[in-house]
C-alpha cells in the first residue's frame, strides 16, 4: 500500500514514513499527500474556513524562551500592554466584522492576574454570549486555568513545543520545565477546555525523532486544536543566525496531522504566511482550516514581535479581516460567521 493512504487509513505514521514523506523530492507523492489532506479536512468541515479574531494582549513576557523576540532578555523589545478598555475596543470591532472567536494571546506578563484576567473573561462572556473565547497566556496554575474557565473562556492554546524534554531543554532556559509543560496541557483539558498543542517546525535541533514523537504525543492528548507554523529566526535571540524553518516541511506536517487527525482545527499560520506570500494559502491547500486575522490596535502591532518580518502589522483589523476574505476566496474557500467548535468523531 501506499504510504500516504497508510496514514490515512491508520491514523497514525512511522519513523520510516515519516522520513520519506519529508525527505521525497517526489512532486506527485506530495500532490496526493495535499489532495488525501484535504480530501479528509473537506470530510469533516467542508469547504468552511473558520475565521478567529487575534488580539495580543502584551508584549511583556517573564519567560526567556531562545526562539522568541518577546523573551525577557531581549532589551530591544518595545513593550506594551493593552487596557481593559482597548481589549473590549477589539472585541467590539471584531464582533461587528464578524468573528464569533476571540483569541486572546499574550506573553506571561504579571499584570494580566488572576483578578484582572477574570474580570476581562467573564465581561466578554457577558457581553457575547455567542462567542468562543480563547486564551494562550502560556503556563498558569491549576486554580487559574479553572477560574479562567469558570469565568467563561473556553479553548487555550498552548503549544507543546516539542516532545522531547532533551530538545525542549534546547529551546528553553534551564528554569523553564518540560514536564511542567506537559501537565498544564493535561490541567487543561481535564478542566474541559478545548486544548491547542503544537510546535515550531524547523526549530534549532529539531531532528525527525522529535518530529516523530510531536505527531505520537498528539495522538495521545487527542488535542481539539493544533498549531504548527516554521521557526523564523529572530534578531536579538541566540537563535538569531539560525536558519528559518522550512515552508514546505510545514505544508506536509500540516496535511499528515490533519491524516492522522482528521477532525482537528488546524490553523494555516501568520508565522507561514510570513515566509511565504501565499503560505497561508497553501496551507488551507495542505487541510488547515482555520486562519487568525488580527484584530490588535493598529498602534502596537509591530510591538508583538515574536519574529522578524511578521506579516498584518500595517493593517486595520478590517483590511486584514477582508484581505483574509479575499485570499480564501481566491483558492475557492468559504469564511463563515461561527464560533467554528471542535467536532466530535
Ligand atoms: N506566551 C505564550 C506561550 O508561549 O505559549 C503565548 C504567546 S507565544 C509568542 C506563541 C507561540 O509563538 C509560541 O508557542 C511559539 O511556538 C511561537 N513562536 C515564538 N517565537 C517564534 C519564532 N521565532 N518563530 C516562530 N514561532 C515562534
Ligand atoms: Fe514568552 Fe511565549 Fe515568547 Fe516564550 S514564546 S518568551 S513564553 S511570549
Ligand atoms: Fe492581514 Fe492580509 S491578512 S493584511
Amino acid at each position: 500500500m501506499n504510504i500516504i493512504d497508510y496514514i490515512a487509513q491508520n491514523r497514525d505514521i512511522t519513523r520510516e514514513q515519516l522520513e520519506a514523506v519529508l525527505t521525497t523530492d517526489d512532486k506527485e507523492s506530495i500532490e496526493y499527500l495535499r489532495s488525501s489532506a484535504r480530501r479528509v479536512a473537506d470530510s469533516v468541515y467542508g469547504n468552511k474556513i473558520f475565521m478567529r479574531g487575534l488580539i495580543e494582549l502584551s508584549s511583556y513576557c517573564r519567560n526567556d524562551c531562545l526562539y522568541c523576540g518577546l523573551r525577557r532578555s531581549n532589551k530591544e523589545a518595545v513593550r506594551y500592554r493593552l487596557n481593559e478598555q482597548q481589549i473590549y475596543d477589539c472585541c467590539a470591532t471584531g464582533y461587528r466584522l464578524g468573528f464569533r472567536t476571540f483569541v486572546m494571546q499574550g506573553g506571561e506578563d504579571g499584570w494580566f492576574n488572576d483578578e484582572r484576567m477574570c474580570r476581562i473573561v467573564s465581561n466578554v462572556r457577558k457581553q457575547y454570549p455567542d462567542c468562543a473565547i480563547t486564551l494562550s497566556l502560556g503556563e498558569r496554575s491549576r486554580e487559574s486555568y479553572q477560574a479562567l474557565f469558570d469565568a467563561g473562556a473556553n479553548r487555550y492554546l498552548l503549544r507543546h513545543e516539542t516532545a522531547s524534554a532533551e530538545h525542549y531543554s534546547k529551546l528553553h532556559p534551564d528554569e523553564m520545565s518540560w514536564q511542567n509543560r506537559m501537565e498544564c496541557l493535561h490541567t487543561l483539558k481535564e478542566i474541559g477546555y478545548q486544548v491547542g498543542c503544537g510546535f515550531m517546525v524547523g526549530s534549532p535541533y529539531q531532528t525527525i525523532d522529535t518530529l516523530y514523537a510531536d505527531l505520537q504525543f498528539i495522538r495521545e492528548l487527542q488535542p481539539q486544536m493544533v498549531g504548527i507554523g516554521p521557526f523564523v529566526a529572530t534578531a536579538n535571540t541566540p537563535f538569531a543566525s539560525f536558519p528559518n524553518g522550512k515552508v514546505s516541511d510545514t505544508l506536509r506536517l500540516l496535511a499528515i496531522i490533519r491524516l492522522i487527525h482528521p477532525h482537528v482545527l488546524l490553523p494555516a499560520t501568520t508565522a507561514l504566511g510570513t515566509l511565504h506570500p501565499r503560505g497561508r494559502e497553501l496551507g488551507i491547500q495542505f487541510g488547515a482550516n482555520v486562519v487568525m486575522p488580527n484584530l490588535s490596535p493598529l498602534d502596537h502591532r509591530k510591538d508583538y514581535a515574536i519574529y522578524d518580518n511578521k506579516i498584518c502589522t500595517g493593517e486595520e483589523a478590517a483590511e486584514c479581516r477582508a484581505c483574509t476574505e479575499h485570499r480564501i476566496k481566491s483558492i475557492g474557500f468559504e469564511t463563515v460567521v461561527d464560533r467554528g467548535d471542535y467536532k466530535k468523531d
